[in-house]
């Protein structure tokens, strides 16, 4: 443990001690079990493997100045992940089995839990794969839900500062009837090659436009996104989008902080209009935007000519820390306290 530098760590994996498990098997889920393996064994004709079926979560744990640890509201991942068993017929997770799986696995890993002033913090990774053997395309009949933890710094390698995005209008990454709106590997796969040109050119990430009329703002490879103007919030309405829990948090703290919310279609060329733009979620936290470049309409959106975040981004940010490290009260009953 000693030889972890907190202040330092990037997001990754880092193997820690334990993960807990729970199998689903004629017609039930079984009790949690608590593995020090890395591994997992399953049929070659598993349908996670053919088939695409696969769902993940992300969520935090952070500890306070207190030394308490804290998850952030995992209530709401657990019925998100609901919602993604449901868009790729799998067996949906009980929520209460889901809370007491993150609690175990947390504090079976209670060391592994970044220090205070790191400003680090504990990702937990939930998943949930098809393990039952099918050839023809049906979903499985077994399934596994397994969940592990890695200590993580910020996702953005320059964490709170400004950093470019870039529409790339020749890819999508999810349609508009299709599962944009859950969180399944598939959607994560068909952003690598955008998501790597992106980063080839400089770009943190895709901002993805809707695959439909390549009219208005999606949302940023692995975040939503969020533009600020005339003391207002503004997050994009859209079918195709992931529900994030950060972004649904941040609305509610842009209200406390006396601003207005919209959530609504926007047009890209309202990008012109905004004061401060951001990418928000749980391994994103805010990640504030410098720079949109229009790759093909060769068109440049500048949000941060000093290199800092805007105002209101920052007010966000900190609010939002606070409350995930205990440092402000916890109003809404979001945060789970260990014992
Ligand atoms: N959008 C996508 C595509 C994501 O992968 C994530 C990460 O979970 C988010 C948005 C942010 O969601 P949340 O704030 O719930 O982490
Ligand atoms: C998260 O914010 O938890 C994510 O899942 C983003 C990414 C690592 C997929």
């Amino acid at each position: 443990m000693e030889n972890i530098n907190w202040s330092d760590l990037s997001f990754g994996y880092m193997k820690t001690d334990f993960n807990v498990r729970s199998y689903y098997k004629d017609g039930a889920w079984g009790d949690l079990e608590i593995s020090d393996s890395e591994q997992i064994t399953m049929h070659m004709a598993s349908t996670c493997l053919h088939y695409g079926q696969e769902a993940f979560e992300g969520l935090k744990a952070f500890r306070g100045k207190d030394g308490k640890v804290r998850i952030f509201r995992m209530r709401e991942n657990a019925l998100r992940l609901q919602a993604s068993c449901r868009g790729i017929e799998m067996i949906e997770f009980p929520v209460e089995l889901f809370e007491k799986a993150i609690v175990e696995v947390v504090k079976q890993n209670e060391r592994f839990v970044p220090p205070y002033e790191s400003g680090a913090s504990l990702y937990i990774r939930p998943l949930i794969i098809g393990t039952g053997a099918q050839v023809g395309v049906k979903p499985s009949k077994e399934y596994l839900f397994v969940v592990f933890v890695t200590p993580v710094g910020p996702y953005f390698r320059e964490g709170f500062k400004p950093t470019p995005y870039c529409i790339i209008r020749g890819y999508d990454r999810a349609a508009p009837y299709g599962t944009g709106t859950i969180k399944v590997g598939g959607n994560y796969a068909a952003s690598l090659v955008a998501g790597n040109i992106a980063h080839s050119k400089g770009y943190s990430a895709v901002l993805y436009l809707d695959a439909k009329e390549k009219k208005y703002i999606d949302e940023c490879g692995p975040a939503n996104f969020f533009g600020i103007k005339n003391n207002t919030y503004i997050t994009p309405e859209s079918s195709s989008i992931l529900p994030s829990i950060t972004n649904k948090s941040l609305m509610i703290l842009a209200e406390e902080l006396g601003m207005k919310v919209e959530r609504r279609p926007i047009p890209v060329e309202e990008l012109e209009t905004f004061e401060e733009t951001g990418a928000c979620g749980t391994a994103a936290v805010i990640s504030p935007v410098s720079r949109i470049d229009d790759l093909e309409e060769n068109k440049s959106y500048v949000f941060s000519e000093t290199g800092e975040a805007g105002p209101m981004s920052l007010r966000l940010y900190n609010k939002l820390r606070s409350i995930q490290y205990g440092d402000e009260e916890d109003k809404w009953g979001w945060v789970t306290v260990l014992d």
